[in-house]
C-alpha cells in the first residue's frame, strides 16, 4: 500500500464518477510537435457530462452528508461547470441543489451548462452585473445565499455552502487521490512523466496535484495554466495546503513560492475566447477527435502549444495534459465558444 491509500483509509468518500479516467497517447499531435503527449480524460469522469469536479465532489458530498446536509449550495458564471457537476452530484445523494450564478444580463435561453441545470432542476439565483464587478458580484452572491441560507435552517434544513470551484480541503482531497489514480497509471504503463499540464481557476486542481506530489515523492513538473488573473491565488493555495496537512496529520505542505501559475495565456479574459484558444479546439478536435471546453481546455491547450513552439519544454518530452472537462461550454453562447468554423 503507498503512502496516499494509507492516509486515505479513514477519509470519507461517496462514489460519484468513473475512475480511473482513462489516459491516452495523442498520436497524431505528438508526431506532429515531436513530443510525447498524452491526454488524462477526466472529461469522462461521468454524471452530467463529467468533468474535473467530479472528483472534488465524490469527497465534498461525503462531508456533506456526514454533516447532515440536506441541501447545498455553490457559486459561479451562468456557464460554471462546478455548479453543474455539483447539481448532479447532489442529484444522486438525495441533495438538494442551489445555484447563485453571476453574469452580465439574466440569459434568454438555457445553453450548455445552464441548460443542464434546468433539466436537473436546480434552484437558481441569478446575480446580474457589470464587467468591471468581480468582487462586487462574489459579494452580493454571498449576502443573498447568506439569507437563503438562513430561511432553510429557520425551516429545520442544513445547508453546506460550497465555495466556487469546489475549493475547499474535501475538494483538494479528490485531487490528491487523482494523482494518486496518475502515478498507478504510470506505473502501469512505464511512463516515466515530465509534466503535467492543466487551467487552473480556483486552485483545488492545483494543490491537490502539488500535495499528490509531494506526498508520493513523485518528481513531475507541473504547468498550471490560469484562466483568468487570480490576485493572491498563491497564498491561498499555500494555506489550504496547511489545512489539508493538519487534516491528513502529515507535515507536507505547499509554500507560496512554489506556486507558479501562468497568467499569460487567457487571452482577454474569462470566457472570452482568443485565438489560439480557438486553434486549439480546431486542432485537437481535427487531429485527434477530441473535443476542449473552450473557457479552460482550450487556453491551457493553446499554453502548452506556445511552451512546445518556443522551445520552454525540450523535444520528446513526456507530457501529460490533464483534461478537466468543460466541454458542456462548447454549447454556450456564441461569444463564449469563439469562431470555430465559417
Ligand atoms: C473545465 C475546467 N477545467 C479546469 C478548472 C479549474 O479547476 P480548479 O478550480 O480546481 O482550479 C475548472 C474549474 O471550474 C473547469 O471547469
Amino acid at each position: 500500500m503507498n503512502e496516499i491509500d494509507s492516509l486515505f483509509e479513514e477519509v470519507p468518500r461517496k462514489r460519484v464518477g468513473f475512475f480511473p479516467t482513462p489516459i491516452e497517447k495523442l498520436g497524431n499531435i505528438s508526431q506532429k510537435y515531436d513530443q510525447n503527449i498524452y491526454i488524462k480524460r477526466d472529461d469522462l469522469t461521468g454524471p452530467g457530462f463529467g468533468g474535473n469536479k467530479i472528483r472534488k465532489l465524490e469527497f465534498i458530498v461525503a462531508d456533506a452528508l456526514e454533516k447532515g446536509a440536506t441541501h447545498m449550495i455553490t457559486y459561479g458564471g451562468f456557464q460554471t461547470n462546478h455548479g453543474r457537476q455539483m447539481v448532479s452530484a447532489c442529484r444522486r445523494f438525495g441533495l438538494e441543489p442551489i445555484l447563485f450564478l453571476r453574469g452580465t444580463e439574466k440569459p434568454e435561453k438555457f445553453r450548455g451548462n445552464l441548460h443542464l441545470d434546468k433539466i436537473m432542476d436546480a434552484e437558481i439565483h441569478y446575480i446580474p452585473v457589470g464587467l468591471d464587478e468581480e468582487k462586487e458580484a462574489m459579494e452580493r452572491a454571498t449576502a443573498e445565499a447568506e439569507e437563503r441560507i438562513e430561511e432553510l435552517e429557520s425551516e429545520g434544513h442544513k445547508c453546506y455552502d460550497c465555495p466556487i470551484g469546489g475549493f475547499n480541503v474535501s475538494g483538494c482531497l479528490g485531487f490528491i487521490w487523482g494523482f494518486k489514480e496518475l502515478k498507478d497509471q504510470l506505473e502501469e504503463h512505464s511512463i516515466d512523466l515530465d509534466y503535467i499540464v492543466h487551467a487552473s481557476g480556483s486552485g483545488g486542481t492545483l494543490t491537490g496535484l502539488m500535495m499528490g506530489e509531494k506526498i508520493s515523492n513523485y518528481d513531475v513538473e507541473i504547468l498550471p495554466f490560469g484562466v483568468s488573473k487570480n490576485e493572491g491565488k498563491e497564498s491561498e493555495i499555500s494555506k489550504m495546503s496547511r489545512k489539508i496537512a493538519d487534516y491528513l496529520g502529515i507535515e507536507e505542505h505547499i509554500s507560496e513560492e512554489e506556486v507558479k501559475i501562468d497568467y499569460e495565456h487567457f487571452g482577454e479574459g474569462y470566457c472570452i475566447p482568443s485565438q489560439e484558444s480557438t486553434n486549439a479546439i480546431k486542432e485537437l478536435a481535427r487531429e485527434e477527435g477530441i473535443i476542449l471546453g473552450p473557457t479552460y481546455t482550450a487556453k491551457a491547450m493553446a499554453g502548452l502549444f506556445d511552451y512546445i513552439e518556443k522551445n520552454k519544454i525540450p523535444q520528446n518530452s513526456d507530457i501529460l495534459f490533464w483534461h478537466t472537462g468543460g466541454t458542456p461550454t462548447i454549447f454556450a453562447e456564441r461569444n463564449i465558444v469563439g469562431k470555430l468554423y465559417d
